[in-house]
């Protein structure tokens, strides 16, 4: 029998993408395609590549309480009050937004409000401890009460045992795939990240900045050196690589490409660490990862090669001149930067194969 799964944002670019993914799950039937202002509203008048006749639901919460599983693709306040009326009604969650990735103190630092459900944020400091070896007891399965931060390929003990799973941001994805398994090889605080992103990245609302003939031919920062995900890098950063490795100079840029995310991280290597130790630790991470790829050094990712998929691809060099290492990293932010890793993580929590649904290679070109 197919677990029944809805989404409350379907008319958003993640909610959309995950309508697009899931209309291709043998495992998840999406019986409630939820929306705010577009309720009523034909699917493919906002979407025209998902056909038919589905209109988008009202976010009715009993009907949401019924199903297996709800992703939440909304701004983070929305989210921060639906997703434990649906926990406490025994329905598991997916949050794509930033309401549940950090502790409460971290989240009011970084969002400026105090967190409204301080026993629902997630431990950041028990986290890496809390991965153990082997698969999750039995009857564990939704058993962990506080949201599990579901960067899967660090957490996937956790995420299958949880009610509420933080989907990472997709700054913070890109950066962490490249950065967790370096943790111990570089010197804390000298990290940079150089991040960019297409449009899509900035959701659907219009904005005067993301209108053509501003975006078109375009390439600028933003944010620095506040930007939010800035502390969700620095606290997931420090948990899941298990050492100290304080702040972190994160930049983004808007690039005039709707999908794809490129961050760019450099990091002063430790003492005698050799290009051979790096290579060895993103062996040990990723060598049997199904959507983490390490390229050959000097063959760099490009993002558009990650279209439409859940893919990361990573590649590093490192230059004797500086004793640096520079690590850059590719997703297509919709994909393993959103809609993709949330379906990754669902299909833990609802004890499928985790890979189900998520097989496509990107795009290209
Ligand atoms: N875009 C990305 O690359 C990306 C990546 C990672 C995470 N995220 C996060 O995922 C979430 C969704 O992002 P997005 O880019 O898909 O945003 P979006 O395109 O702006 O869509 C927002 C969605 O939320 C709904 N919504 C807005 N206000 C609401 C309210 N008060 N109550 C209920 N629903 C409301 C909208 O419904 P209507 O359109 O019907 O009004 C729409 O479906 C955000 O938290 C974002 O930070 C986005």
């Amino acid at each position: 029998v197919a677990h029944q799964v809805g989404i409350v944002g379907a008319s958003g670019y993640g909610g959309a993408e995950l309508v697009r993914l899931l209309g291709a799950h043998p495992g998840l039937d999406l019986t409630v395609i939820a929306a705010h202002t577009q309720a009523g509203e034909p699917v493919r008048r906002l979407f025209p590549n998902i056909v038919g006749d589905v209109v988008f639901d009202p976010i009715d919460l009993d009907r949401l309480a019924g199903l297996d599983l709800v992703f939440i693709a909304t701004p983070h306040a929305p989210a921060l009050e639906l997703a434990p009326q649906l926990v406490e009604a025994g329905t598991r969650v997916v949050d794509l937004s930033a309401g549940f990735r950090l502790a409460p103190a971290a989240f009011a630092t970084w969002y400026g409000e105090e967190h409204p459900r301080p026993d629902l944020a997630p431990e950041p400091a028990s986290a890496r401890a809390a991965q153990g070896d082997g698969a999750p007891a039995p009857g564990a399965r939704g058993s962990v009460s506080r949201a599990v931060y579901g960067l899967t390929e660090f957490a996937r003990q956790t995420v299958a045992g949880a009610r509420l799973v933080a989907n990472p941001g997709c700054y913070p994805t890109a950066t962490l795939l490249a950065l967790v398994p370096l943790a111990p090889l570089v010197v804390p605080g000298s990290i940079v990240v150089d991040a960019k992103s297409g449009t899509s990245g900035a959701g659907r609302g219009l904005r005067e900045d993301l209108h053509h003939p501003h975006a078109h031919g375009d390439v600028t920062a933003y944010g620095a050196p506040t930007h939010r995900h800035t502390g969700e890098i620095e606290t997931w950063l420090s948990a899941l690589g298990g050492e100290p490795l304080g702040a972190v100079s994160f930049t983004p840029h808007l690039v005039p490409t709707v999908r794809g995310l490129l961050a760019t991280c450099y990091a002063d290597l430790r003492g005698g660490v050799t290009e051979h130790d790096i290579a060895s630790a993103y062996a040990d991470a990723y060598a049997s990862e199904a959507f983490v790829h390490v390229r050959e050094m000097g063959s760099f990712p490009h993002t558009k090669a990650l279209s439409g998929s859940n893919g990361c691809q990573l590649a590093f060099v490192t230059d004797p001149r500086t004793g640096r290492v520079v690590v850059s990293s590719a997703i297509d932010n919709l994909g393993k930067g959103a809609a993709g890793q949330a379906l990754q993580n669902a299909n833990l929590m609802l004890g499928l194969e985790e890979p189900t649904g998520l097989s496509a290679v990107g795009v290209y070109p």
